[in-house]
């Protein structure tokens, strides 16, 4: 399986903030943004990860993330010129996909969970058609809805509706199989000029190869697009890491509990961030003295 981080838009309900910087890149509490992407990707298991961004923030990106060979991962990169929409991500990203299974995650969500990792392999291993995930809000509207038939099985996606017939958002979280390009390739842009994600789930589901999978209240799904709820995500971040004395989407660490990376490569990572937290935190786990 594949992995597309979309990091794109102009992010302009965080203006100032956004004027010099791609919102994927403003810190969320200690690190930035799309490591928590890039980490949910990483703890499913995948290793090929496309990063999909604006002209302006991708060499920023790139030059944060580099190749990814020092976390075992095989990163790329490429332009979305324009703000297209979210499926546009495969067609940006077909010849990375070249016919395999995608997961495609937007780059300022944040997703928690202690069984997240087994709930995204699992969907992976039996992967077939689109598998998406679901989680509970306050305001729907905000969201793509999933409307669901009395036996649990959704029946419609509606793009953020003015009477959601539900409580249950589509997560920025996707599994896809072969087709989505071909789906991606046949869609027209909606009314506010996008290829629009909620359009390919509606594919799937008319095909009867939509999975909806629910995120129970043991999960927190947060996005930072706005400057309320990026610090709210950084809020979240820090109680749990200043209460657990773990980190959040560490990616060194997760390369070392994956096997990616092997201890001593990860000394060799420590240097370059100094005597901060996450340096001192690398250093730590480098001597097998964090979370055993
Ligand atoms: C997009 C999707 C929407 C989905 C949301 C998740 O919304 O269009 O279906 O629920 O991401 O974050 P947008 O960010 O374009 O408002």
């Amino acid at each position: 399986m594949k992995g597309i981080v979309l990091a794109g838009g102009s992010g302009t309900r965080l203006l100032p903030l956004t004027r010099t910087v791609s919102k994927q890149l403003l810190p969320v509490y200690d690190k930035p943004a799309l490591y928590y992407p890039l980490s949910t990707l990483m703890l499913a298991g995948i290793q090929d990860i496309l990063i999909i961004s604006t002209p302006r923030d991708l060499p920023r990106i790139a030059e944060l993330l580099g190749d990814g060979e020092y976390l075992g991962l095989r990163l790329e990169y490429a332009e979305q010129a324009r703000p297209r929409g979210i499926a546009d991500a495969f067609l940006v990203g077909s010849e990375f996909i070249a016919g395999e299974p995608v997961c495609l995650i937007l780059g300022d969500n944040l997703f928690y969970g202690h069984d997240l990792p087994h709930l995204l392999r699992r969907a992976i291993a039996a992967h077939a058609g689109a598998t998406v995930f679901a989680y509970s809000v306050r305001k729907p509207e905000h969201y793509g809805v999933v409307e669901f038939d009395q036996g649990g099985h959704p029946i419609d996606i509606v793009e953020k509706p003015h009477q959601p017939r539900s409580r249950w958002a589509v997560t920025g979280l996707y599994l896809y199989d072969q087709q989505v390009v071909d789906i991606a390739r046949s869609l027209r842009p909606s009314v506010r000029g996008e290829l629009e994600i909620t359009d390919v789930n509606r594919a799937y589901l008319q095909r009867g190869e939509l999975a909806v999978v629910r995120l129970g209240r043991g999960h927190a799904w947060l996005d930072t697009g706005t400057p309320a709820t990026l610090l709210q995500a950084s809020q979240f971040v820090q109680t749990l890491e200043e209460r657990q004395g773990v980190k959040i989407a560490c990616l060194e660490e997760i390369a070392l509990r994956q096997g990616w990376i092997s201890r001593d490569r990860l000394r060799g990572l420590t240097d370059q961030y100094a005597s901060s937290d996450y340096g001192l935190y690398l250093q730590q786990l480098s001597e097998a003295s964090v979370g055993g």
